[in-house]
């Protein structure tokens, strides 16, 4: 048998740094996130799961040739969590094709690991089970909990397995929203998201990664009446809150992680200069150093025409809200 699904990132609002438990990847606070689907580039991941019967052990194939590195041991980790939740024993062989911008520092873990967690769901028959795909998702890599699912996503940080999983706040053609990435590096992140954010909840001080995630629950409260209401300053405002103070926790991380460039700094003086217009802008970014704003659809030229201008700027993505994981039916093998 063969299933292929595909799967888009998605941006958070209310961001997801740290866990209570690592393994079971239960975070500290709830999150809020959009899926994102690219308009001027694909931002999708795609991943065949084929079950093997003359094999001891799972296969993974990435782009054509057989991983047996980092990936691999990823992979076969998180099928492991995931047969282990629902007691699927067949051996596996997964091939991926992701086709996002090459080299533009988007890792696309959310988009993988929804992937692979839609693709898991639809051997076992469980595809209209969206709980269920959350929390496997959410094994990969915490934010996959959220791709599950298109448009307006909420992750209920819970304190269990079964309890720890994300629900649809509103679906993809609520507003047309558009999130402007702005591409500043090309290379890898130097800490990766799990690492950092393990670095953070240990070394950040107390009185503010406390406050990091005291607040999280009344930031998804005004930010869903935002949406709800389609109020862009209002959600903006709370989102530059957010992604300040998520720069506080990292800042104060020991040793800091300091995600940001130059260029970055370039783009979000070039945003602010257009709120100063009486453009409705916001930016923010996430555990790297490229800028993610947010505007409805009709200052979409302009904000793109300005932040063109910023030196050091590699790449554009322009992304409207998007579904969240599905079945295809072509598959990769
Ligand atoms: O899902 P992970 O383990 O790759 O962590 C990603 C966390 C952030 O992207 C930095 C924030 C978020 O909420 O998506």
């Amino acid at each position: 048998m063969i299933k292929t699904a595909l799967s888009h990132p998605n941006k958070a609002l209310v961001i997801y740094w740290g866990n209570e438990n690592d393994t079971l990847r239960i975070p500290t606070r709830s999150s809020l996130s959009v899926t994102l689907e690219g308009i001027n580039h694909p931002l999708d991941y795609i991943v065949s799961l084929k079950t093997i019967e003359s094999s001891e052990r799972d296969k993974v194939i990435i782009d054509g040739i057989e991983d047996k590195g980092e990936i691999r041991s990823h992979f076969i980790c998180h099928l492991s969590a995931m047969r282990n939740y629902t007691g699927f024993k067949e051996r596996l062989e997964v091939t991926t094709r992701k086709s996002f911008p090459v080299g533009s520092g988007l890792a696309g873990s959310a988009a993988s690991a929804s992937a692979l967690a839609e693709a898991f769901a639809g051997l076992i028959g469980k595809t209209e089970d969206t709980k269920l795909k959350s929390i496997m998702a959410r094994r990969g890599s915490g934010s996959a909990s959220r791709s599950v699912f298109g448009g307006f996503v909420i992750w209920q940080k819970g304190n269990t397995d079964d309890t720890s999983y994300a629900k649809q706040l509103f679906n993809e053609d609520h507003w047309d929203l558009r999130n402007i990435i702005a591409i500043v590096s090309s290379s890898p992140k130097k800490i990766r998201s799990i690492d950092g954010m393990k670095l953070s909840k240990k070394t950040c001080p107390e009185q503010f990664y406390s406050e990091f995630v005291s607040v999280a629950n009344h930031h998804i409260e005004q930010i869903s009446k935002a949406v709800l209401e389609r109020d862009i300053a209002r959600l903006g405002l709370l989102y530059e809150k957010e992604n300040s103070l998520f720069r506080e926790v990292c800042l104060r991380t020991a040793p800091p992680l300091d995600y940001w460039t130059k260029v970055t700094d370039n783009i979000l003086d070039k945003v602010a200069s257009l709120r100063d217009d009486g453009v409705p802008a916001y930016a923010g970014t996430d555990a790297g150093p490229n800028v993610h704003v947010f505007t409805p659809s009709k200052h979409v030229e302009r904000v793109i025409r300005t932040i063109q201008g910023a030196e050091g700027i590699l790449d554009i993505i322009h992304c409207r809200v998007g579904k969240g994981s599905h079945l295809v039916e072509e598959h990769l093998i």
